[in-house]
């Protein structure tokens, strides 16, 4: 309130970003309306321009579209909603069919068909079930950046001749078939409870240690930014190939470790 007791207009901030990341969707000027007076605590209205000017910042926060609302997706949507993501969901059909489970267990995710929340997203969280995957259309995920979660489990999944080839991870093989997008294997080594169990802080002598394996060392840091906001730790392996030690069966599988426990049962497992 002024002195004269009228209400300040509200204040206009600008964010610029210039992001020059392969994998974030182009440049986007952030203008925020900072409300006074009984506005201030509201949720503030967001209006995104697109602009090729601004001074740079940190990299804006990729949107993401988990694909798969069975046990895992909706588990990392909430840990990325809560984290301050925007997110997406989708399932194989119609969003109408998810609506309930994002209602319920992601409020705050958008239930969309597939096909509009990868459109519209920077990073693609491939969360289905392996024995899916031969159906899954590539192009659906052209040139996007594609969190690969999943894991070839026979007993479950059935034996997958696609997967068969032991001497090769199983995202080494999605990297294959996603010939036009850029994979990025994580999230599939810790159960789906585990996500909202042991998610802490940045300094959490209990923080939990992921690993990231991918080829491309740009697309493996945008994605270990992510895992680190959720609430774990990253160790970054520099390949897909070396992103097998993160499969079923090895040896951080389903294992909560700290980071230095992480790095050294990896590099025991590689030697
Ligand atoms: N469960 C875990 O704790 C866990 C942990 C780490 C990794 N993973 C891995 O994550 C993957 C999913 O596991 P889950 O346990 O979450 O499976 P799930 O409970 O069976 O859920 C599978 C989901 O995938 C959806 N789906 C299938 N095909 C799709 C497509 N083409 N496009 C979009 N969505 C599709 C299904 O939707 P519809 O019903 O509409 O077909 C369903 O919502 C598996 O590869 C698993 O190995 C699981």
């Amino acid at each position: 309130m002024l002195s004269d007791g009228r209400e300040p207009s509200p204040v206009v901030g600008f964010v610029a970003y210039s992001c020059k990341c392969k994998y974030l969707m182009p440049t986007r000027l952030t203008m925020q309306l900072s409300g006074n007076g009984p506005a201030r605590n509201r949720a503030l209205p967001v209006v995104e321009l697109a602009s090729d000017q601004g001074t740079e910042q940190a990299r804006p926060w990729p949107r993401i579209a988990v694909l798969g609302a069975g046990h895992s997706g909706p588990a990392i949507a909430r840990a990325a909603v809560e984290a301050g993501y925007q997110v997406a969901i989708a399932a194989s059909g119609d969003p109408e069919r998810i609506s309930l489970i994002a209602q319920v267990l992601v409020p705050g995710a958008e239930p969309r068909w597939a096909a509009d929340a990868v459109a519209d997203a920077d990073v693609v969280i491939l969360a289905i079930p392996i024995h899916k995957f031969a159906a899954f259309d590539p192009a659906l995920v052209a040139g996007k950046l594609v969190v690969d979660v999943m894991n070839y489990w026979p007993p479950v999944d059935g034996v997958q001749a696609m997967f068969e080839d032991r001497q090769r991870g199983s995202s080494d093989i999605v990297q294959e078939r996603l010939a036009e997008s850029t994979v990025v294997k994580t999230l599939n080594h810790l159960g789906y409870h585990e996500l909202d169990e042991q998610r802490r802080p940045e300094g959490s002598p209990e923080r939990r240690a992921l690993g990231v394996a991918g080829d491309d060392p740009e697309a493996v840091e945008v994605v270990a930014e992510i895992i680190e906001r959720i609430g774990f730790d990253t160790v970054r392996l520099d390949s897909l190939r070396a992103g097998r030690l993160l499969d079923a069966g090895g040896a951080v599988f389903g294992a909560s470790l700290r980071r230095a426990e992480f790095e050294r049962a990896v590099r025991a497992e590689a030697a």
